[in-house]
Formats: structure tokens, C-alpha cells, sequence
């Protein structure tokens, strides 16, 4: 059955990564025996140069009916770029809050690992490093702190600001269900992350988890404290497997773990919501600074073209094939400007994506 892709290339090194992200998944159709077919759409500051707006009801349409989105990256020089004098609701990012929200993307994947041969840039020791570390964190993305009530009064002639921190038994259980669901497809096993000693929304957060978790028998949970947490990720990251948590802590933990890999452009992600379709993107930005020279890592992105065959289509397989190629590239030792060290082979866009496409 054909599969349809939506590509958003976006601004910046965008349409570079992208690229090469595409060809890598034509490839594995290629290999594999499968049909995908691709659209590309506009959005970020190139949809504003040509539609007068970050990204158009059609195009938003587009990605809608497709089976997933594969995005770059939107967003131009802040200081420089014209699209920043426009007002907030029509600048390049207001494309991605609006993909976001009508797609109802509420669970966050952001895998953290560590290439045994990018170890130097990791700025954890190596005594740390000893069983290495690959971790996925599973941020809700929708609910809790960020999207509660807020206001700020006067009390008592005292200027008081008010934010609400809400979570529903539903919200909890549909991002706890993708949380199994990416540990059953991993070393199964999941700790959830809360703060329940102190909020209630914690106490129903681990309830919830742990009646989730009686539909996964082959799936260990445990539960931790978040302050406890935030050590651990930079004590030893290798404990962890898939972690499961609230939107503003998983807003820090998943910064502080791509930190801790010492190589953020290599970094993918997936946003996913209650149907099978998701928008996945490199954990980058749209690096400016470097459009345009074939100077841009695209192994991010390929990383996260990596996560849209694994959690969109089902193909276990496919997607280890991808990583497995990207990993066997970094041990024969070719890198990208931003991850290159003396003695390895410095190459461009292109032939990394060449690289890559060659070990699938
Ligand atoms: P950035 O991630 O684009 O760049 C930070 C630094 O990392 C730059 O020096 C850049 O050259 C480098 N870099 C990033 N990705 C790279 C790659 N794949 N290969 C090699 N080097 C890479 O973050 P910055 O500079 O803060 O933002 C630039 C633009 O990107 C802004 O307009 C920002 O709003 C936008 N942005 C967009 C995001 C998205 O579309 N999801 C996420 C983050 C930023
Ligand atoms: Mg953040």
C-alpha cells in the first residue's frame, strides 16, 4: 500500500537536509519493496515570501491527509531577516505552533544517544560512558503547566502572578500509552518521571501509569522523583531507556540529555498524536549561518526519517536499517564540519547522505 509523505524543507539548511533525507527513505522503497510517495509543501519564512503567511489552510490540508511529515527546519537570522518585523502571529515559527496544534501532536519523542565515536565531544567522563547511554524521553506536549490558566492580579495591594499546572486522567493516559508502546518497541523498560511527592498531579500521574502498565506485562516500570532525575541523566545515562514525563519537565530533561550527547546536530525527533500520523524533524535549527554551502550535518534529520518508519509505518526493520547505516558511516570514520575531529574524513552534505544511502 502506498504511504504518502509529506516533506516540509523549510528555510535555511532546510532544504538541503531534507533532501538527503528523502533520498535515503526512496531508497529504503527501493530496497524494501515499499511505495512512498512525496508532497512538498511550504512553510516558515519561504511560505511567507510566497503566500504572505507561515503556512497556508491548503498546505496544512496537505499534511493532514498524508500518512507522516518529515520537516528541516523553519526560521531565519533573527537580527537580519525581515520576516522578524512582522507581527508574532505571522513570523516563521507560528507555522510550526500551527502544524502542532491542528495535527493535535501531544506526545514528544526525543531520543538522546551517544556514537561511540563522537565520545570526545560528550562532556560527561568516560567513567560514566562505560555502557555507554540511548534514551528516548517521551515529553507530553499539550497539557500541565504551559497550557493552564495564567494571570497575574493584585492581592492584597501585592502584585501576585497565577499559573495552573492541570493535568485529566485522559491527557495522562493516552501519553502514557505511547510511552509503552515506544518501550515495547525498545529494552522495554520505562520510568516515569513526577514530582509526587509534593503535586497532585504527580499521585495521578504514577496511578495512571501504573494502571497502563498492567497492559504491559513485558514493559518494566519504575517511577522517579524529577530533582532525582536530573542528576541520574548526567551521573549515568545509561540506566535509562525510555523515560515518561510531564511538559515542562520534559521541556528540561530532554535540553539537559542533548547536552549531554555533546552533538545536538545529530539529534531527531517525533511528535506524534493518537493516529498513526507524525511530524518528525531534526532537534535543530535552521543554522543560517551555514545555508546553503553544503556544510549542513544531515544525519539528524535522516535519524528522524529513521523514527517515521518506525513509529508511522510500523517498519521495525526499515528503521534499523537507517541507523545502522548511519552508525556504520561515523565508524568508518566520515564526519560533517560540525562533528569533524583530526584523522577522520571531512565531507559535505551530499556525500554523507551518499554515505549513508550506500550501507542500507
Ligand atoms: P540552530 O540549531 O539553527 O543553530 C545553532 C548552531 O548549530 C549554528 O552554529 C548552526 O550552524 C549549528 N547547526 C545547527 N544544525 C546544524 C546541522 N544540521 N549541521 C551543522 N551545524 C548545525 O539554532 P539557532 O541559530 O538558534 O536558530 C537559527 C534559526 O532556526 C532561528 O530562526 C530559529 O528560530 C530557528 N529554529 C527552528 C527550529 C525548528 O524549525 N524546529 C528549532 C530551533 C531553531
Ligand atoms: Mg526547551
Amino acid at each position: 500500500m502506498e504511504k504518502k509523505i509529506v516533506l516540509i524543507p523549510g528555510d535555511g539548511i532546510g532544504p538541503e537536509i531534507v533532501r538527503e533525507a528523502k533520498a535515503v527513505l526512496a531508497h529504503v522503497a527501493e530496497k524494501f519493496g515499499h511505495t512512498f510517495s512525496f508532497t512538498e509543501i511550504d512553510m516558515g519564512g519561504c511560505s511567507i515570501d510566497r503566500y504572505g503567511e507561515p503556512l497556508t489552510d491548503e498546505n496544512l490540508q496537505k499534511a493532514k491527509e498524508s500518512d507522516a511529515v518529515l520537516l528541516g527546519a523553519v526560521g531565519g537570522n533573527a537580527e537580519t531577516s525581515p520576516w522578524y518585523k512582522l507581527a508574532p502571529s505571522l513570523r516563521p515559527e507560528a507555522g510550526l505552533l500551527k502544524i502542532r496544534k491542528e495535527l493535535g501532536l501531544f506526545a514528544n519523542l526525543r531520543p538522546a544517544f551517544l556514537y561511540p565515536e563522537l565520545a570526545a565531544a560528550c562532556p560527561l567522563k568516560p567513567e560514566q560512558l562505560a555502557n555507554g547511554f540511548d534514551l528516548v524521553i517521551v515529553r507530553e506536549l499539550t497539557g500541565g503547566l504551559y497550557f493552564g490558566e495564567r494571570h497575574t492580579e493584585k492581592v492584597n495591594s501585592v502584585e501576585t502572578a497565577v499559573d495552573t499546572l492541570v493535568y485529566t486522567e485522559p491527557e495522562i493516559r493516552r501519553i502514557a500509552i505511547k510511552a509503552f508502546e515506544a518501550a515495547t518497541k525498545r529494552r522495554k523498560s520505562l520510568i516515569s518521571v513526577d514530582k509526587a511527592n509534593v503535586l497532585d498531579t504527580s499521585r495521578l500521574w504514577r496511578r495512571v501509569m501504573e494502571e497502563v502498565g498492567k497492559d504491559y506485562p513485558d514493559v518494566k516500570l519504575s517511577h522517579m522523583l524529577v530533582d532525582n532525575a536530573a542528576m541520574q541523566l548526567v551521573y549515568n545515562p545509561g540506566q535509562f531507556d525510555v523515560i515518561v514525563t510531564e511538559n515542562t519537565f520534559g521541556d528540561i530533561l530532554s535540553d539537559e540529555a542533548s547536552m549531554v550527547t555533546g552533538s545536538i546536530g545529530m539529534l531527531p525527533s517525533a511528535s506524534l498524536n493518537e493516529t498513526k500520523l507524525g511530524l518528525y524533524e531534526p532537534s535543530h535549527g535552521s543554522a543560517p549561518d551555514i545555508a546553503g554551502q553544503d556544510k549542513a550535518n544531515p544525519l539528524a534529520t535522516i535519524l528522524s526519517a529513521a523514527m517515521l518508519l518506525r513509529y508511522s509505518f510500523d517498519m521495525e526493520t526499515e528503521a534499523r536499517a537507517v541507523e545502522s547505516a548511519v552508525a556504520a558511516v561515523l565508524r568508518d570514520g566520515y564526519r560533517t564540519p560540525d562533528i569533524y575531529t583530526e584523522g577522520t574524513k571531512k565531507v559535505g552534505t551530499r556525500e554523507m547522505g551518499a554515505l549513508v544511502r550506500e550501507r542500507i
